[in-house]
């Protein structure tokens, strides 16, 4: 009640509309409810459209991204969605980070994202706002800034790319750009081949067609609850995936009319669903950050959440999906073999069934409304839980000495699996440049049963963690036929890498405390992990000895902990701010409870 009947009688904007939201900005409600009117006017919007619950759609749009290529047309169903349900729907943009363009890498842009979209729903009038993003830092940003914002959110995913081919296979971005240009450093396709295999890789727009992070995040997303259960694997350029978007638009009007908030609809069993997904598709190590990061948004799921719920989930859940990198198929293949909801229901006895979703309907009602009709499986696609593809535990956590916080492992992705319990001596780069240019030298004292050791590429010491850690093998030993080797490093891989690789290693390397910034070519490491051991083979005095010294030279004048207290612009606020891969790499100041 704005204290001037007449004036809402003349104007009869709903009490419910969103238009009425904050209006404090010119000292008088009244006058701010009528400047807001005069600029929303100029639009030609009629006082009967501006009565409708207003449901605000990002767009996420850019010709840098063909991930979100589809984002006009997922705009233009959404809105017919919100409009057919007799809501006002207006759209409005944030930014759009693809993973190939966005130097230094997009996980630097993940956390800029997240404020810009928390900040543009707390801002502007809305009663409920579509989140519409698909690449892979895309959808953790939009969930991380919805929960803060806490505004009614929808999700909606533009989805995957169909796959391509090439003489007689098929291939898809980007487990395939990885596997085949391995085979062209090792001779084994020649230059007019990978030339021809570029043009395949990504026939279609949309997200990568694998299980890399892109699909594990839509996979998650409605494991939390969040979206329809189609939404997470129709394919990008489907006509399923417009009429997705009719519906999220559709339940965009009832989600704002409940306002049904993510803080009240998202709870710490929303989370647990969403890691025992996690595992069961073998998913990406990136979600594994990304999941953390969501959660410590949420004020009572914050610190619930850990590496070790990871861990523990793990060893009860089965991989189930077979999809690359840890098994052979398409996201379009998952999508036709029956898709979340044939997931959902092998899963149904590891799930915690009372978890809210965007609905209004627990997820056990979903999946009872479901299973009343035949639902159909492909098992060769999506396993039973007597059939799985790998036991358990497809994405590990690993502790020790070199670890102290933690370090992750995608086991089901290494298909060397003697590497996965291994002793060998570390072969050390210090940082990216340093690996580039050392790592094809043909005098490189490094063998099959080196330990890779790639350090500087955490979240503060690339910044945004570049997804460097799958390192190469080097060129003598692929030249040699060497597949597979150990390799551990403080930085991220893609989603759609496979290989025995340790990512996320915590503390990283330009911290001063850090147990892995001192590691020095030759020192023996174990991994092993039945015992989830990674333990560098040096006694307790040399290994504290060469902490200290290092920290001397890291924290001296010259050093680069004063240079980055120095540093402007955005990059400084993300060195000083961004908190370690086992917190989730936020900015510690946007934690739910800050820093
Ligand atoms: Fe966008 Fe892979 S590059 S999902
Ligand atoms: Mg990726």
């Amino acid at each position: 009640d704005f204290g001037n009947r007449d004036y809402d009688l003349t104007y009869p904007i709903a009490s419910t509309s969103g238009l009425r939201q904050g209006l404090t900005s010119y000292g008088d409600a009244h006058f701010s409810l009528f400047l807001r009117k005069v600029f929303i006017k100029a639009l030609g919007y009629s006082e009967d459209a501006l009565s409708r619950p207003i449901v605000g759609i990002i767009n996420t749009f850019s010709g840098f991204n063909p991930c979100h290529a589809n984002v006009p047309q997922l705009i233009e169903a959404a809105k017919r969605g919100v409009h057919l349900d007799g809501g006002l729907a207006v759209e409005f943009p944030t930014i759009s980070v693809h993973e190939s363009f966005s130097h230094p890498t997009s996980m630097f842009l993940r956390n800029l994202m997240s404020m810009d979209t928390e900040e543009m729903i707390k801002a502007q009038p809305l009663d409920a706002c579509i989140m519409i993003g698909g690449c892979d830092k895309t959808v953790p940003a939009q969930l991380m800034g919805g929960i803060s914002a806490n505004k009614p959110v929808l999700p909606l995913i533009t989805g995957p790319m169909l796959p391509g081919s090439h003489r007689g296979q098929r291939l898809g971005a980007c487990t395939d750009c990885r596997n085949n240009w391995a085979a062209f450093r090792a001779g084994d396709v020649d230059v007019e081949e990978i030339a021809e295999i570029n043009e395949e890789l990504a026939p279609t727009i949309g997200t990568c067609g694998v299980m890399g992070t892109a699909s594990t995040m839509a996979c998650i997303t409605v494991a939390l609850g969040m979206m329809p259960l189609k939404g997470a694997s129709a394919p990008a350029v489907s006509s399923a995936r417009l009429r997705l978007a009719e519906e999220t638009g559709a339940n965009a009007v009832a989600v704002a009319k409940a306002q049904r908030k993510p803080q009240d609809l998202l709870s710490k069993e929303s989370f647990l669903n969403a890691i025992t997904v996690l595992q069961a598709i073998g998913g990406s190590t990136n979600a594994v950050v990304h999941l953390l990061a969501i959660a410590n948004r949420h004020p009572t799921v914050q610190g619930t959440i850990t590496l070790q719920t990871i861990e523990e989930i793990g060893k009860r859940t089965p991989l189930l999906v077979d999809l690359k990198p840890s098994g052979d198929n398409y996201m379009n293949d998952f999508h036709n073999a029956g898709g979340m909801l044939a997931l959902l229901l092998v899963l149904r006895p590891l799930l915690h069934l009372s978890a809210r979703t965007i609905s209004g309907e627990t997820l056990g009602e979903i999946l009872d409304a479901a299973s009343s009709k035949r639902v159909y499986r492909d098992s060769r696609i999506i396993r039973s839980l007597s059939e799985p593809l790998y036991p358990s535990s497809s994405l590990a956590v690993l502790h020790g000495n070199l670890a102290p916080n933690g370090a992750v492992i995608k086991a089901s992705a290494s298909k060397y699996r003697h590497l996965l319990s291994h002793t060998g001596p570390a072969v050390v780069f210090e940082n990216s440049a340093d690996l580039a240019r050392r790592i094809d030298d043909p005098g490189l004292p490094v063998t099959k049963d080196s330990v890779l050791v790639l350090k500087g590429i955490g979240p503060i010491g690339n910044p945004g963690m570049p997804e460097s850690g799958m390192i190469p093998i080097p060129r003598k030993l692929a030249a040699a036929g060497v597949k597979d080797m150990l390799r551990l490093s403080d930085g991220r891989m893609s989603g759609t890498a496979g290989g025995t690789i340790i990512l996320h290693i915590s503390p990283e390397a330009a911290l001063a405390e850090s147990p892995f910034g001192i590691v020095q070519t030759g020192d023996m490491i174990i991994c092993d992990l039945d015992s989830r051991r990674l333990h560098l083979d040096i006694p307790d005095m040399t290994l504290e000895a060469r902490i200290s010294q290092r920290r001397a030279r890291l924290e001296g004048e010259d050093g680069p902990i004063r240079a980055r207290q120095q540093r402007r612009g955005y990059r400084g606020l993300y060195e000083r701010s961004v908190n370690q891969a086992h917190q989730g790499t936020d900015f510690d100041f946007l934690t739910a409870r800050g820093p």
